[in-house]
């Protein structure tokens, strides 16, 4: 594991966006992107949307595959990860909205769709290069703790802390879903390359456990680790409890 730590969030966003272009230039048009909502990537996303818009980097042949989506949210509910990554990543990376998958959370056949999403993954070659961000109790995707190391897409209840971590994105903490399909940690293991981005103190503690602590369901990110291609991204806040 390669962990950068930069002088500012602003940093962060950059020296990340440069590593995922890399690999976009490396593998070509139809790269395969990993990509992850919340707060921590959107710099990232903002540095390749302007690669992109000054013809620097064309990300139109390109795949993406989202780590997850919310239960039960009506389709077009502004704060589903359909949404978002439609208003993130879609539009301003310019990817064509025909090759952007996400779990699909109002699924009647929940294991079914959790099946189809791995096959699709599959199909279309893995993922190159896995965008994460981390939750302050060290999940990524929505691995909450707990979660088995090698699990793959399926349903999850969220943390009473991921809840009210999100509930900024909601009218009231009680519209936050209980539940979410995600990819699991194996699959997000199975990525060629994978970058997460953290900033902010109230991320010290789960980076230094995904960095430095042992590697254990009890921290999903610190199954990282073992990945052969990993970077850890960080401000110097979120990097302050490394040794
Ligand atoms: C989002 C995701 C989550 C977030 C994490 C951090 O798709 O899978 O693991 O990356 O909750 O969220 P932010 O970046 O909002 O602090």
């Amino acid at each position: 594991m390669e962990v950068v730590i930069c002088p500012s969030a602003a940093v962060v966003g950059e020296l990340a966006a440069a590593k995922v272009a890399r690999v976009c230039r490396d593998v070509g048009p139809s790269v395969v992107l990993g990509v992850a909502t919340g707060s921590s990537p959107l710099s990232l996303y903002e540095h390749l949307a302007a690669a992109v818009a000054a013809g620097d980097l064309d990300l139109s042949a390109a795949s993406a595959f989202a780590l997850d989506e919310y239960v039960g949210l009506p389709p077009g509910h502004p704060e589903s990860y359909a949404s978002v990554i439609a208003r993130t990543v879609t539009e301003p990376l310019r990817l064509d909205p025909s090759r952007v998958r996400l779990p699909d959370g109002n699924a009647a056949d929940v294991p079914a769709a959790c099946a189809d999403y791995e096959r699709a993954i599959a199909a279309a070659g893995g993922v190159d290069v896995q965008i994460l961000g981390v939750g302050a109790n060290g999940h990524i995707g929505f691995n909450e703790p707990g979660s088995s190391l090698s699990s793959r897409t399926r349903i999850k209840t969220l943390a009473e802390r991921t809840r009210a971590d999100n509930a900024r994105f909601f009218d009231s903490p009680e519209q936050v879903p209980t539940h979410c399909l995600t990819q699991g940690l194996g699959t997000i293991m199975a990525a060629r390359e994978v970058v997460l981005v953290a900033q902010g103190a109230s991320k010290a503690d789960a980076i230094a456990a995904v960095v430095e602590g042992p590697v254990t369901a009890s921290c999903p990110g610190s199954v990282l680790q073992f990945h052969e291609k990993a970077t850890v991204i960080v401000d110097e806040q979120a990097a302050a409890k490394l040794r």
